[in-house]
Formats: C-alpha cells, structure tokens, sequence
C-alpha cells in the first residue's frame, strides 16, 4: 500500500515528465529555417523567388504569408485536394518536414511592393534547344489540337531520333526533338474559330513555337525536383529567336509524365510512328 510520501513522490515524478513532454514537443517540432531557406534557394526560388517574391504576374508571392496558411495549401496541393498542375507536381515531392521548414521560412521574409519581382533563375532561364530550322522538311507531323479557350491551333512535329524511338516502343533517347507551331485560328464574324473539312480550326497567324529536346548533359543544372533526365524546352519567336521562359514552369509540367518520356502527345507519335 503506498504511503502519503510514495504518492507525492509519484505526483513529482509525473509532473516531471509531463513537464519535459511539454517542453520537447516544441523542440521537436521546430522548423529548421536553415533547410527551409536551402530548399527554397534551390527549387521554389525558380518561380516564388528566393525571398518569395514571385517571379511573374501568375505565381503568387509567399514573402510574410502564415506558415499555417502554407502549410496548409502545400499539404492540399501534395494531396490533390487542391488542383494546379505545377503545384501538384512540387508538393508531392515534399515531406512533412519540408513543408514544415520552408512555411517557417517564407513567413520570416519581408512582405514586398505589389510591383516587385525577382529574376528567374539562370539555370532555369538557359536552355539548350535551338531552333530546328529544316523542320519543313526534315521532321514529320504527328498531330494537330485545336484550343478554344485560347482560339488557337498547333501543329506537333517529331524529328527522326524521336519517331525511330516511337516506333520500336522505346524511350524517347537523346538527340529528341518535339516541336509545335503554334496558329491563331481564323474567326468567322461571330469571333468564333472557323473549322475547316479536317476538323481542325482554320488556322490564321503563326504567333510563336515551343519545343522540347533532350542532349546528354542538359539536366545537369537543374534542381532534382524539376528536372525531366536529359529534357530541355523552349519557345521562339516567328523570328526563330528563344523567347525568354521560365523552364521551371515546363519542367514541373511535364515531370509527372516519367513514364511516357515527360511527352503528354506520346501516344499520337506512337500511332504515326507505326504507320512509316
Ligand atoms: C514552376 C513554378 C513553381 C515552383 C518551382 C514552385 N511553385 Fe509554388 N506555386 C506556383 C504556382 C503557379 C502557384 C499558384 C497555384 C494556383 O494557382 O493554384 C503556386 C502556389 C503555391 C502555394 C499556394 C499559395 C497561395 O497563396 O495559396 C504555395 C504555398 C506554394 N506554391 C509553395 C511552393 C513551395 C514551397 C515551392 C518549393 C518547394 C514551390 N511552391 C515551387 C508555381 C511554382
Ligand atoms: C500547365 C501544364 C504545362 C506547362 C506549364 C507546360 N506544358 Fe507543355 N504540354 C502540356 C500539355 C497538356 C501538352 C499536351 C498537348 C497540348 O495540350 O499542347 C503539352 C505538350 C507540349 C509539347 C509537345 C510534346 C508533348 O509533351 O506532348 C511541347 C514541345 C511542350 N509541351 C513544350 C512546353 C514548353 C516549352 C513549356 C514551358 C514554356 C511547357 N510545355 C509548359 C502541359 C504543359
């Protein structure tokens, strides 16, 4: 039977612990500011800035935003209960922990003026893919999308390295290139795209290419989260000059795709292929 000394003995000792519990499970929760500042600089730098000070009109800034709030949206995003193809393809790669450090990081960033904006990255920014210029003759169409949201129509091509690969089932290898013309299509006096015999809408002007290709060595720069292998994009103006684009966007695009070469038109370049 415990006497009235054994039992405060006891109290105390349970008081104890309960005290230390208390006092570790904040230590042990802590954010780690330092992996929070590491992993931005390196990954979510190339579109929200290494301050949080995004880097275009479309990404919003983090910079003094509540580490609750972005907890919670990062765990949404990594969950899919939120739904943005860019978004989706970064947090799922985010642990616990992660989450946890660069919400305590960003929170500790001063907030910005509304016009602020950092650079891109330069290894996002530099691409490798240069224009193919014999593309006319040299590459094959395989297929055609219209987009009516946008009121445009592009036109996919595939240069013999992919088409070969395609063929025989295999993995897109180096020396891939994938390229898209990109129309306005013609509208008819409502402002609706005209249609022609193929389905497909009239198209009007040409407004730009993108392109993706892949070289041994190309991934190299970039961070593992965004990077695709090998695989590189780019945009060129009707003047065959690269437009300035943030890769990053296009990689964290295109990562989910891992099995069918980081390509969404894989399948249509399959099919074609087939056929040659
Ligand atoms: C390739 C560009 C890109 C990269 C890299 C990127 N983000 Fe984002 N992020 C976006 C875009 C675009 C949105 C807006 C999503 C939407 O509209 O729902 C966004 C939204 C968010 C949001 C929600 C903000 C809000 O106001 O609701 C959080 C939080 C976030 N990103 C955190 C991160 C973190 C942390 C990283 C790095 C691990 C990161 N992002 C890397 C593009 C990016
Ligand atoms: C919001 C997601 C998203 C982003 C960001 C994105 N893409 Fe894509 N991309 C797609 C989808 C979906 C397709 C399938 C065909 C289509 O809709 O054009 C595609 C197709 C392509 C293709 C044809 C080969 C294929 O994968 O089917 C090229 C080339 C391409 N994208 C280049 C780029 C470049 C360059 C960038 C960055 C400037 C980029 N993409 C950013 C979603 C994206």
């Amino acid at each position: 039977m415990a006497t009235s000394s054994q039992g405060k003995e006891l109290l105390l000792k349970s008081l104890l612990v309960l005290t230390a519990l208390l006092m570790a499970a904040p230590l042990a929760d802590a954010a780690d500011l330092e992996a929070g500042r590491a992993k931005v600089a390196t990954v979510c730098a190339a579109c929200h800035g290494a301050a949080g000070v995004s880097v275009s009109d479309t990404i919003p800034n983090l910079a003094a935003q509540r580490a609750g709030y972005i907890e919670a949206q990062l765990k949404a995003l990594k969950e899919g209960t939120r739904k943005n193809p860019i978004m989706n393809a970064i947090a799922a790669q985010l642990s616990a922990e992660d989450i946890a450090n660069v919400a305590a990081f960003f929170a500790t960033q001063p907030g910005a003026a509304a016009a602020a904006k950092s650079a891109f990255l330069p290894n996002l920014a530099k691409s490798g893919v240069t224009f193919p210029e014999s593309y006319k003759t040299t590459f094959t169409k395989y297929h055609t999308i219209n987009f009516p949201a946008t009121k445009q129509v592009r036109y996919y091509y595939a240069n013999g390295a992919a088409l070969q690969a395609a063929k025989g089932d295999q993995p897109l290898p180096n020396g891939s290139v994938l390229f898209a013309e990109v129309y306005s299509a013609k509208l008819d006096a409502d402002k609706k795209p005209l249609t022609g015999g193929d389905g497909f809408f009239v198209p009007d002007q040409l407004l730009f290419y993108t392109a993706m290709a892949r070289e041994a060595g190309w991934g190299k720069d970039i961070p593992e989260m965004l990077r695709n292998e090998d695989w590189n994009y780019a945009a060129f103006s009707t003047a065959k000059e690269q437009r300035p684009v943030n890769q990053a966007e296009c990689f964290a695009c295109h990562k989910p795709l891992d099995k069918t070469s980081f390509t969404f038109t894989l399948k249509q370049l399959t099919d074609v292929a087939k056929t040659k």
